[in-house]
């Protein structure tokens, strides 16, 4: 693994644990108010991001490399209302989004073609976590202050598997 592409994988495994820590600070913002099915679904991504980060630490480890875990930083404890919170979900994953191409110029560059076939896991999935987090903010929006509407969305939200 070159220099380069070393450096953008240890940095984007530092962004997907921020991104894991944040989640499970909004998954707590979401219980303490008494939202548990978006609690639920924040703590289901939380896991989700961790696995992006181990995802991306063992093809660093496939490759010979040793990863090294850059610091993680504390995120904010309060998000304002769900649609506040996920107005700030679709934003977040947005700006994954411009990361990860980012990291695919990189590769792309460095021509590193075992990483350009790994990175293309990680843009469709992006595709998929803007989808879903701009799904859930026209929802949110749809219901306003009504709060039977925004009990209907956190019951359909406590589902998520
Ligand atoms: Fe790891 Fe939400 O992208």
């Amino acid at each position: 693994m070159n220099e380069k592409v070393f450096k953008a994988y240890n940095e984007q495994i530092q962004a997907e644990f921020y991104s894991a820590y944040m989640y499970l600070a909004m998954s707590m913002d979401m219980e303490a108010k008494n939202f548990k099915g978006m609690a639920h679904w924040l703590y289901v991504q939380y896991e989700e991001e961790r696995e992006h980060a181990l995802k991306l630490l063992k093809f660093m480890q496939e490759r010979g490399a040793k990863p090294a875990l850059l610091p993680v930083e504390a995120p904010a404890a309060d998000y304002g209302t769900p649609l506040e919170l996920f107005k700030k979900v679709l934003a977040h994953e947005k700006y994954v989004t411009s990361r990860i191409h980012a990291m695919y110029e990189v590769v792309l560059a460095e021509k590193d073609y075992a990483a350009q076939v790994e990175l293309q896991w990680f843009i469709t999935e992006q595709v998929e976590e803007e989808a879903n987090a701009s799904d859930i903010v026209a929802k949110l929006e749809m219901a306003g202050d009504h709060m039977g509407g925004l009990m209907i969305i956190d019951g359909q939200l406590g589902a998520r598997k």
